[in-house]
């Protein structure tokens, strides 16, 4: 049931920090190190891998984006992520060697049972990152993850897809771990970091709806809202675009903010509202001043730019209509906090707009045709 929230959607918003916390739990030795008895793929085996290929669709997909950013930092192996849908009707490269990863709330996904099968047929181990348990992905998989997020009921998928995050960094770390790692002592900061999201999530809800909420009444009559990010924080942004597709039927996009100057600028007009999600400063590669500059030239031509920012960043005030600021956390685990305004965001918009967030028009929650 609603559990005293107005909708669903509402409700596994709030159920986040659980969802992520259950996700984690039992997953780990008393010596702190991961142990993932669920993975029923031979050691040697995993061990052997040269690439790792994520099949998804939707939101599941993005999952999967912020995955590729993760394990391909920790465990150096290639990882591409494929709409599963395309994957199964190009010719894919996959053999033995392949790691396929599929992702999926239902389990029921019927692109990406198909991918599942070709890839299989194709002699590629295949691990299913999945919410329910006994469903069809994971009984034709070769091992499955599963994520702790309890049913998620509202067709838009909000903490489902923190689960699969979170489970997506536990694959790549145990894959780290098992393959020894050159980056030990980075892994267990992240580890330790991790266990510290659910209250951070917690402190957003508490202490930030309010200001979404507002955020969203006043643009409720917006025709159309482009979404920033980069590394980490593209898959974010076309995340939180997808949300306001779905429940308020918005025109939206979401893009790398490195590819601004390459076509999506000649978008920006006066009062465009442009959401923009900034990484960490203490992050990696001077990303942090590449943002800020894309935050400029967008405001230059006239953006409306709301900036979702680590608690602590005054930088990104001087060009910001309005700054979100969410806790700090490492760079590549800051997915699992800077998605929660853009889930509100979306609900609190769709809802100003007399909306149903939990049947969005022409939506099933799981598709299960090709
Ligand atoms: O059940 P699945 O995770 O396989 O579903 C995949 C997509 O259909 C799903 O994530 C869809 O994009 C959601 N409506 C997003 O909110």
């Amino acid at each position: 049931e609603k559990g005293g929230f107005s909708s669903f959607m509402d409700k596994e918003i709030h159920d986040q920090p659980q969802a992520v916390g259950d996700t984690l739990l039992g997953r780990f030795d008393t010596e702190g190190k991961l142990s993932l008895d669920e993975m029923h793929i031979d050691e040697n085996v995993l061990k052997s891998i040269d690439k790792i290929v994520v099949v998804a669709c939707g939101t599941a997909a993005y999952a999967g984006q912020v995955a590729k950013y993760a394990i391909e930092h920790w465990c150096r192996i290639p990882v591409e992520v494929e709409l599963a849908h395309e994957f199964r009707y190009r010719d894919p490269v996959v053999n033995e060697k392949t790691l396929i990863v599929a992702i999926s709330q239902s389990g029921e996904t019927m692109d990406t049972i198909m991918a599942v099968r070709h890839a299989r047929q194709q002699g590629a181990k295949v691990i299913a990152i999945c919410n329910t348990f006994g469903s069809t992905i994971p009984r034709e998989s070769d091992a499955v993850l599963y994520t702790h997020a309890g049913p998620e009921i509202a067709v838009a998928s909000t903490k489902a897809f923190l689960s699969q995050v979170v489970a997506c960094y536990l694959l790549g770390l145990y894959l780290a771990q098992l393959r020894g790692n050159k980056f030990r002592d980075e892994i267990a900061l992240i580890l330790k970091d991790l266990q510290t999201i659910p209250e951070k999530i917690q402190r957003i809800l508490d202490e930030g709806k309010d200001q979404v909420l507002g955020l969203a009444r006043r643009n409720e009559d917006v025709g159309s809202v482009l979404f920033l990010g980069r590394h980490v924080g593209y898959p974010v942004a076309m995340e939180g675009a997808l949300k306001l597709k779905e429940l308020a039927y918005i025109h939206a996009e979401g893009f790398a903010a490195g590819e601004l100057k390459h076509g999506p600028i000649a978008l920006i007009d006066d009062g465009q509202l442009v959401i923009i999600v900034v990484p960490s400063k203490r992050g990696r590669d001077s990303l942090h001043a590449k943002v800020i500059s894309n935050i400029q030239e967008v405001r230059a031509r006239g953006a409306n730019t709301v900036v979702i920012a680590e608690e602590g960043d005054e930088d990104v005030r001087e060009f910001a209509s309005e700054v979100i600021y969410v806790p700090e956390t490492s760079t590549l685990l800051a997915p699992l906090l800077t998605t929660v305004p853009l889930q509100i965001f979306a609900m609190e918009l769709a809802t100003a707009k007399g909306l149903d967030v939990d049947q969005p028009r022409n939506l099933a929650k799981s598709v299960t045709v090709e």
